[in-house]
Order: C-alpha cells, then sequence, then structure tokens
C-alpha cells in the first residue's frame, strides 16, 4: 500500500509542528523524506493507538539518534542500544526513586534561593526569566547529581560553565540536523564552527565531571571506610561509580550517562516552567486556584514544602500537566521499526525509522473540542483513556519522570507564594529547535503578594 509522502530538505527540525498537524489531518501513518540518505527517510504516526503500539514494541533508538546524538552521548541511556540499556535501567530506575526522597532538602534550598533571586524584579518592568529559571534548574540538577553540592564559588562556576556549554551542544546537535547540507560529516566538520563549539563544549562538561567524580570516588571510600549507611544522601554519581566497581559502566559510560542526564533534565524542566509562568500570567484566574490550593497547605509560612504536602495538591499537578500537554518540550519521539509492526493497514518495513507525534497527539481531538485550549481541570477527571506522551510511553519512557514533576512542582509553589504573575508579551511563539519552546513572548512580571492590594482583573480579585 502507497502512502502519502512528503519531502522537506531545508529547515526539517523547524517544520516538525507542521508535519505532525498535516500528519493529524491526513489520518494516517505518512512518509517523511528528509534528506538524500534513506537514513533520513521516517514513518510519521500520530494516532495515539498507532504512537503506543511503536512505543510500546520498538525499544531501539532510531538513526536520528543513533547518529549525531550518540557521538555526544554514546552509552548514556537515552541513546545506548537495548542490549547496554537493558541491564542499567531498571538499576537506574531504583536510584531515582531513592533520588526523589533524598534530594528534598536541598530543592527546598534552591526554591529558596530562586525567590530571592527574583525579589530584585518584582514590582518592576516585564522581563524574561528564563536565565533565573535555567540556573535553578541547573543547580537542582548539580545537587542530584554531586554528592557535596555546597552552594560556595566552585559550585557556582561549575553551574555557569555547564549551562554555557549544554546551550552550546544543544546549538551545535540542532546544526547537524538542520537540513541536508549538515547532514554530510565533511561540511558539517568543515564549513560550520559547530563542530569545534560541540568538543569544546563537551571537553568543559567533561572536566566539571571529572573533576566532581575524584571529590565522589573519596566520599565513596569515607562511606566504606566509616561502615555508615549513608546512602540516603548520595549524589547520582556516586551511585553510577558503584555500578562502575560492578562492571556495569566503564568510566567514559560513567561521564556520559551524566551527560545525558544534565541534557535530558535542564531544557524540558527549563522550558516548561517558564511556559507554565506563561500559562498562569495569561490565565489569571487559574492562578487564582492554584494559589487557593497552595495557601490550604498546613504550616504554610513556613518556606519548606514537605513531600507529604506535594501530594496534596491535585490542580498543582494539573497546571503542569496541561502545560506539558500543549507544549511538550520532546515533541517527538523517534524509535527503530526493529520487528514486524502493522499499524491500520500498513505494514512498516523493518530497519525503518519511526517518528512518534506526541505534539499532536496531545492535541488530539479525544480531548475534546478545546483540545487545544488551556484547561487545567481536565486533568482533575479520569484521563486514563486520554491520549498523552510528553513523557513518552511504554518500558523506555522518561527516567526522571516523577523526580522532575516534584521539582519543577516545588519551584512553582515556591514562586507562587511570593508573586503574583503577570504576562506582558503577545502570544508565545513556539519553536521547534532540539526541544520545543518559545522564542518570543516569554515576558512576564511579578508583583509581590504582600505589595498586592486587591488587585482586581476582570472584576476579579486574584489576589485573595
Ligand atoms: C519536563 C520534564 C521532562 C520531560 C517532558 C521529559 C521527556 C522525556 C521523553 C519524551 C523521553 C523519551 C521517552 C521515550 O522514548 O519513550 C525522555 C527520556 C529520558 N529522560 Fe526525560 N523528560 C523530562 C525530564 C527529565 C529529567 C529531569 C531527567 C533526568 C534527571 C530525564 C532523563 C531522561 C532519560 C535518561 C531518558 C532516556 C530514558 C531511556 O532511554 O530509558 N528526563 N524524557
Amino acid at each position: 500500500m502507497l502512502l502519502s509522502s512528503f519531502v522537506v530538505f531545508l529547515a526539517f527540525w523547524e517544520r516538525l509542528l507542521d508535519i505532525q498537524m498535516d500528519c493529524i489531518k491526513k489520518g494516517s501513518v505518512t512518509l517523511l523524506h528528509a534528506g538524500i540518505n534513506p537514513n533520513y527517510t521516517y514513518y510519521v504516526a500520530c494516532d495515539p493507538d498507532d504512537v503506543s503500539t511503536v512505543l510500546n514494541s520498538c525499544l531501539e533508538r532510531s538513526f536520528l539518534l543513533t547518529d549525531h546524538v550518540k557521538a555526544v552521548f554514546g552509552n548514556g541511556l537515552a541513546t545506548s542500544s537495548v542490549s547496554v540499556w537493558r541491564s542499567r535501567r531498571k538499576r537506574l530506575e531504583a536510584v531515582f526513586n531513592k533520588l526523589q526522597f533524598s534530594t528534598d532538602v536541598m530543592v527546598n534550598e534552591q526554591t529558596i534561593l530562586l525567590i530571592e533571586e527574583l525579589a530584585p524584579k518584582a514590582d518592576k518592568a516585564s522581563f524574561d526569566p528564563s536565565r533565573y529559571l535555567k540556573y535553578a534548574i541547573m543547580r537542582t540538577l548539580f545537587t542530584m547529581i554531586f554528592t557535596e553540592s555546597q552552594h560556595d564559588e566552585e559550585f557556582c562556576k561549575h553551574v555557569d560553565l555547564c549551562i554555557k556549554a549544554t546551550e552550546n551542544v544543544s546549538k551545535a546537535l540542532y546544526v547537524k540536523h538542520k537540513n541536508i547540507f549538515t547532514h554530510n560529516n565533511f561540511i558539517f566538520n568543515n564549513c560550520t564552527k559547530s563542530k569545534s563549539m560541540q568538543e569544546e563544549a563537551i571537553g568543559i562538561l567533561n572536566d566539571v565531571i571529572n573533576e566532581n567524580m575524584k571529590k565522589e570516588i573519596a566520599i565513596g571510600n569515607e562511606v566504606e571506610k566509616s561502615q555508615v549507611t549513608d546512602s540516603e544522601k548520595l549524589g547520582l554519581l556516586n551511585y553510577l561509580l558503584k555500578l562502575r566497581a560492578e562492571s556495569i559502566y566503564n568510566d567514559d559510560d560513567v561521564i556520559k550517562e551524566i551527560l545525558s542526564i544534565i541534557f535530558s533534565g535542564y531544557f524540558t524542566m527549563s522550558y516548561t516552567l517558564l511556559n507554565v509562568l506563561n500559562m498562569l500570567g495569561s490565565h489569571l484566574t487559574v492562578q487564582e486556584k492554584l494559589y487557593k490550593e497552595i495557601s490550604s497547605l498546613p504550616n504554610t509560612s513556613e518556606k519548606i514544602i514537605k513531600m507529604d504536602n506535594l501530594s496534596q495538591l491535585p490542580f498543582s499537578d494539573a497546571v503542569i500537566m496541561e502545560t506539558l500537554r500543549l507544549y511538550p518540550p520532546i515533541s517527538f519521539i523517534s524509535r527503530l521499526v526493529d520487528k514486524e509492526v502493522v499499524l491500520g493497514k500498513y505494514k512498516l518495513e523493518t530497519n525503518s525509522n519511526c517518528l512518534l507525534c506526541v505534539y499532536a497527539m496531545n492535541r488530539h481531538p479525544k480531548w475534546g473540542e478545546d483540545a487545544d485550549e488551556f484547561k487545567p481541570e481536565r486533568w482533575l477527571e479520569d484521563v486514563a483513556s486520554k491520549p498523552f506522551a510528553s513523557f513518552g510511553l511504554g518500558e523506555r519512557n522518561c527516567i526522571g519522570k516523577l523526580w522532575s514533576l516534584s521539582i519543577m512542582k516545588r519551584l512553582l509553589i515556591g514562586i507562587m507564594r511570593e508573586y503574583v504573575v503577570y504576562r506582558n508579551a503577545d502570544a508565545m511563539t513556539m519553536k521547534q529547535k532540539l526541544f520545543l519552546h518559545s522564542e518570543s513572548g516569554h515576558y512576564i512580571s511579578l508583583q509581590k503578594r504582600s505589595t498586592v492590594e486587591k488587585k482586581t482583573v476582570n472584576g476579579e480579585n486574584i489576589n485573595k
């Protein structure tokens, strides 16, 4: 059976949202030719059942990830082949579960710091909060990865270096994927500055990880000597070193795993929080409802948010999930079709690549006629049968899902307790680069709750 197909040789990534929406209109699997090399031909699937079938049955990453991205992240979980991935995923899941509980004090500290950093911006003109959120997220990732993350000069220097290097790796990978010319390694390496920028950035990240690795080895030795089961306080890197001792990882894999975790967590969480603030800034009644929920927590005067309290905030969860539904930072997932897969009338060729359209699927008519609207309330109903894949699906879904949701919730609660957020820009213009994000329209202003005196918006008091 012949599939409808389209050809995109230039600005392939930037056109991915349109391609997804086109595919959903056609209502079936489509073929996309994004380069001369047959490796750049993809099946594109948008139907929720099709997406679920592929994600649940095909676990191998596709060419899109194995070629260029794997050169950077090697055997890190996100890019490793299934044979390597399988033995590590379960072990890492157990570590992530522990970290979710053991990092809560440190995340509280980062929340307090973010609120203080935002203070000079309050009750002033609008500003772009991206930088503040990105620093808070990178610091939080550091506290989770490294055991001794004291907020000293060296910590700040490393955070700063990692932000710049991570952004540069992302820029270089984007250039590499952008069009058929840069797909060619000779052109990418010799005719763009991106290859050298990428190598320099990876060198910086490696240096920071290596420096911290020495400290972690010393910490690990101490814990062993004192025979204290101090595992509650250990960072992810320390656990990876234990897995290295069991020959599950080698030195290079440990570094690549940390690189991969920093890269996966930094952009996804920063863009999501930025989008959440923008949505709340332009939906003030939602913001009021959210603030009411947060204010109903016991001990609201305390800056610390206890773990038990986090699970009592269904509307806060709904606000974050609804933002992720409309603006998934990873708007598509690619997988290698390595076994027989039949989608409706089509049998996909084995060893082909398949793009799964998260963005389009999340806005599927199954969410109702208002699927494109921001309505967090829909998450308070039973959504189990609704199409949603912002964290992927199946065995190889996002390992950081629960951890990231609790981090984003803590940071959001901190901001909401202290400030009212307004959005002063035009609608966000979403741009698909490596991650889906807004390139404009994310200027907000903050008003300290303590200084807002019965501010009325559309006849409603938003600061009750
Ligand atoms: C808003 C937050 C996040 C979103 C929306 C998100 C989304 C995703 C998606 C869509 C995937 C691909 C899943 C698939 O192939 O089915 C993924 C994989 C992954 N994510 Fe996340 N992610 C987030 C936060 C994080 C964080 C904070 C970390 C780590 C600290 C992380 C680590 C990973 C890793 C390691 C993988 C690869 C998993 C594997 O191949 O087994 N993510 N994420």
